[in-house]
């Protein structure tokens, strides 16, 4: 570990050394940021993110359609920040939700929250052949038993895995839905739904997949249909761990009633470790080392210490050795140190503007530069979810071990909050959930 004067980046206080030494205390701070940035090339393959999607609905249905939005991430450029190009889709309602590249980048997968009860397609694909301007895919089949798709795994072989929350009505059960790196439609699973039996509440939202063992985590959130007016809130506290090889359900977790669990959100794999954590709703981050087979049980690893956190997303990064959590209602990003994953420290805690919210967190491809998406959903008439937040995409800046945020002069011209209330004048406002860098 540095010390905290070298990782906090705070000048080494020259005026106390004698004249002699500060050359050196230079060199070996120019040594050190030159290791820094090789050790993040060396993480991150030295590829850097050039592009941001923001997949976005419309506020105002009469003046927009739900579009993805392209904006220049190019480090070091003074285009940075810059909106590339809007792709109006031909739907409203859709309610965008999260989206994700494919490994090899010729795919973006958008989902669609409340498509389904319009009628609307719950999956979107973009083809990224020219990543600056994607095209609308109009071939792709879409899962038939389940609908409501919430998060994406991008599979190695260039394909996708996607939470499908509910059943074509938005009830329970929902299924996973594959698809192969030429978008065809391999399955939705478990295939035997008698797994589900002692559990019944398949409503699965997080997502992570460990391609090494074979393994994935999905942890059910919430039955789609009952968010609607009318209806009784219905959240799941259910985590299932999944063999890949064949798609089936191995082991169900239930979170005890004493945990307070109001719906588990996120779940995804440390690095390589074999491990996930996922989150309750509830403050709590649990930790589940699924190498342990029939003995692996979630633990409790970490906790915010409050109890009404709406909504956590989680996102891993330098192997999994750092994790970022965006608290919603508490308009927080957490920093961890997970080298030791059952033993999570705090690095860095950024805190946005009060109701500014915070959800989906994601991390460039050099590690240097993160992008929240701080709305969560609005249901409006329809629904009993209201958490808009304040509608932007903010970015941070990360040190080159990623073990803070950097708080100091924003270096680009245009600023580091994008906000979509405005962005696009006479087009009403734009509520973007999903953010993925390329
Ligand atoms: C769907 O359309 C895209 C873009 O035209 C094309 O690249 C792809 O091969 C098509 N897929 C199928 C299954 O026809
Ligand atoms: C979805 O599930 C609900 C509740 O289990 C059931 O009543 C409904 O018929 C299902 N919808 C379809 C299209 O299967
Ligand atoms: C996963 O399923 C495959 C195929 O059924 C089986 O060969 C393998 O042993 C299973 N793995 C585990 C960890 O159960
Ligand atoms: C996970 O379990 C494996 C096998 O029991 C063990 O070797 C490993 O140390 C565990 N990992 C952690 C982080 O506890
Ligand atoms: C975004 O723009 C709207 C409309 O101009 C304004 O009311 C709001 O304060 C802005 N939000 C932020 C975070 O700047």
């Amino acid at each position: 570990m540095l010390p905290t004067k070298l990782r906090s980046g705070t000048p080494v206080g020259c005026s106390r050394c004698p004249g002699f030494v500060c050359p050196f205390v230079a060199l070996a701070l120019l040594a050190l940021a030159i290791s820094s940035a090789r050790l993040t090339a060396a993480a991150t393959g030295g590829k850097v993110s050039k592009y941001l999607y923001a997949w976005a609905g419309a506020a105002d249905p009469s003046l927009a359609r739900d579009s993805l939005f392209v904006f220049s991430v190019r480090p070091n450029d003074e285009d940075f920040g810059k909106l590339l190009h809007v792709i109006e889709t031909p739907y409203n309602g859709l309610e965008p939700h999260h989206c994700r590249p494919s490994v090899d980048g010729r795919w973006l997968a958008c989902s669609c929250m409340l498509a389904v009860f319009s009628g609307l397609p719950s999956i979107l694909f973009f083809s990224l052949a020219n990543p600056a301007k994607p095209v609308l895919l109009n071939n792709v089949s879409l899962p038939v038993h389940s609908a409501v798709a919430d998060e994406f795994v991008a599979t190695p072989d260039g394909g996708f895995l996607v939470t499908m929350m509910g059943n074509t009505s938005g009830w329970a059960p929902g299924r996973v839905a594959r698809y192969d790196s030429d978008l065809n439609l391999l399955g939705e699973y478990p295939r035997d739904l008698r797994v589900l039996e002692s559990a019944p509440g398949f409503n699965p939202h997080g997502i992570g997949a460990d391609f090494k063992r074979e393994t994935m985590l999905t942890v059910d959130y919430l039955e789609p249909a009952s968010s609607l007016v009318g209806n009784t809130l219905t959240f799941r506290n259910t985590a299932r761990l999944w063999n890949l090889t064949d798609m089936s359900i191995t082991r169900t977790y239930v979170l005890p009633k004493t945990q307070h669990s109001k719906g588990a959100m996120d779940a995804v794999a440390i690095g390589d470790t074999g491990g996930y954590y996922f989150t309750g709703g509830n403050g709590y981050l649990y930790y589940l080392n699924a190498t342990r087979g029939k003995k692996a049980t979630p633990k409790i690893v970490f906790d915010v210490k409050t109890r009404q956190t709406v909504s956590c997303i989680l996102q891993p990064f330098r192997g999994g050795t750092r994790l970022l959590m965006a608290i919603f209602s508490l308009d927080r990003v957490f920093l961890l140190d997970t080298t030791m994953p059952r033993k999570p420290k705090v690095l860095d805690v950024y805190k946005f503007p009060k109701g500014a919210g915070g959800h989906v967190v994601r991390v460039s491809k050099d590690e240097s530069l993160v992008a929240v998406g701080t709305y969560f959903v609005d249901e409006g008439a329809i629904g009993q979810i209201r958490y808009p937040g304040d509608c932007t995409v903010r970015f941070l800046r990360l040190d080159p071990l990623g073990s803070r945020f950097l708080r100091g002069r924003w270096p680009y011209s245009r600023g580091p909050v994008i906000n979509f209330t405005e962005l696009l004048p006479g087009k009403g406002g734009f509520r973007t959930h999903g953010v993925a860098f390329l």
